[in-house]
């Protein structure tokens, strides 16, 4: 009876051990590893034609100014914007940056790209 017991919690441990082992996998690749490398590339091919120059009212990527009050809202309210287009002050920008092929997570990783330049 008593060995018994002893089995049973020592299974029930392992159990929970490697349950937290895989929780803990999944809450890197969602919050923590964002691609920068992959950033820059989606960036450089469909965001920099407004944002390195700040056409149409783009905040320019690296002017920290212009970045200010985008940035103060976090980072998730700026993903949001750039999945699904918004309108502010400065002008429009298009969901996607107009390019409705982009993944999420290509857009989250510019998005991290340009904070990383611009702060
Ligand atoms: C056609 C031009 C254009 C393209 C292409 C474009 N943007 Fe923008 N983007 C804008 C403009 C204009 C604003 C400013 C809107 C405002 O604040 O009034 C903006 C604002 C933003 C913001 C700030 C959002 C906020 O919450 O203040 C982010 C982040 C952003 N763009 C990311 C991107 C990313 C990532 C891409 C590429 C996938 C991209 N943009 C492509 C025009 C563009």
């Amino acid at each position: 009876m008593r060995l018994h017991f002893w089995i049973i919690l020592f299974c029930t441990t392992l159990l929970l051990a490697t349950g937290c082992d895989k929780n803990d996998g999944v809450a890197d690749q969602g919050s923590s590893k964002v691609d920068l490398a992959q950033g820059e590339k989606v960036y450089g091919q469909r965001c920099a034609a407004c944002h390195d120059r700040g056409l149409a009212g783009a905040p320019q990527t690296g002017n920290k100014r212009e970045w200010t009050t985008a940035i103060t809202q976090g980072i998730d309210v700026m993903i949001e914007h750039s999945l699904n287009g918004y309108k502010g002050q400065r002008g429009l920008m298009p969901a996607r940056g107009g390019h409705a092929d982009l993944s999420d997570s290509d857009v989250t990783a510019a998005v991290h790209y340009i904070v990383q330049k611009s702060r």
